[in-house]
């Protein structure tokens, strides 16, 4: 069953302190909503956030995990360890793992696997750079990024998929994609997982949009056929904007 999702992807901001607050905050003026809200703080106040939004209605998610299920990585955090804490929900293939950690869609593929193996859900992250769109290459440049790194899937896996479109160039950047922009793409991909996968599949799978949706842009990008939400950075730092994106459907 498609689900409309708001996602807050608070990167590397807000400590442990204002992890509590700005979850607080949400709480305290969240309106009843059948939309999903996930939001994922820093891996250091992942627990802080488990506990604070306990019978909230609120899921928690990592904002990345490790391919290996335990052993000598240094600084990296696996499955379990996540689990473990209550969350099982994570976050993999953000562009911004792709360009500062390198992370491949072969890598990625085997981080969905692992999630996967451990029951957890995942919202993976894909989109073009400008250098794609300004040759007109970003429909391969996806079509690529997801065959790689998903189409080895059965289709049973999809049931714990959640997919995030970030256009790289509108990420942090205040440039939006246009609804119009969003919803091409969208269609293009659950087109392709429809060859794939079949309708039921392709029906059933939550595309989100993410690159500087804003509180006066969101309702217009959210209103798109096959727009079923958002991944949101900046906007998600405040109580106030986030709630006004999850309030836009
Ligand atoms: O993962 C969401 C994020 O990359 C989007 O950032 O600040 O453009 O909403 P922002």
């Amino acid at each position: 069953m498609r689900k409309y999702i708001v996602a807050g992807n608070w990167k590397m901001h807000k400590n442990n302190t204002e992890t509590t607050a700005l979850l607080d905050e949400i709480i305290a003026k969240k309106q009843n909503t059948t939309t999903e809200i996930i939001v994922a703080p820093t891996f250091v106040n992942l627990k802080t956030a488990v506990d604070t939004v306990k019978g909230q209605n609120i899921t928690v998610a990592a904002q990345n995990m490790h391919q290996a299920e335990g052993g000598a990585f240094t600084g990296e955090i696996a499955a379990n360890m996540l689990t473990d804490i209550g969350v099982n929900t994570v976050i993999l293939g953000h562009s911004e793992r792709r360009a500062y950690f390198h992370e491949t869609d072969g890598l990625l593929a085997n981080k969905v696997d692992t999630a996967l193996k451990h029951n957890m859900s995942v919202i993976f992250c894909f989109g073009e750079e400008l250098k794609d769109r300004e040759k007109n290459n970003h429909f391969n440049i996806v079509e690529y990024q997801l065959r790689d790194a998903l189409f080895h899937l059965n289709k049973n896996d999809w049931n714990n998929i959640v997919l995030a479109y970030e256009p790289v160039w509108a990420i942090g950047t205040g440039e939006t994609a246009t609804p119009e922009q969003a919803q091409e793409i969208h269609q293009f991909v659950r087109e392709l997982i429809a060859k794939v996968y079949g309708n039921t599949v392709a029906d059933s799978v939550s595309i989100l949009y993410g690159g500087s949706v804003k509180p006066d842009n969101a309702k217009e990008i959210f209103s798109k056929p096959d727009v079923d939400g958002g991944l949101i950075g900046g906007a998600a730092l405040k109580a106030d904007d986030f709630l006004a994106i999850v309030n836009s459907f």
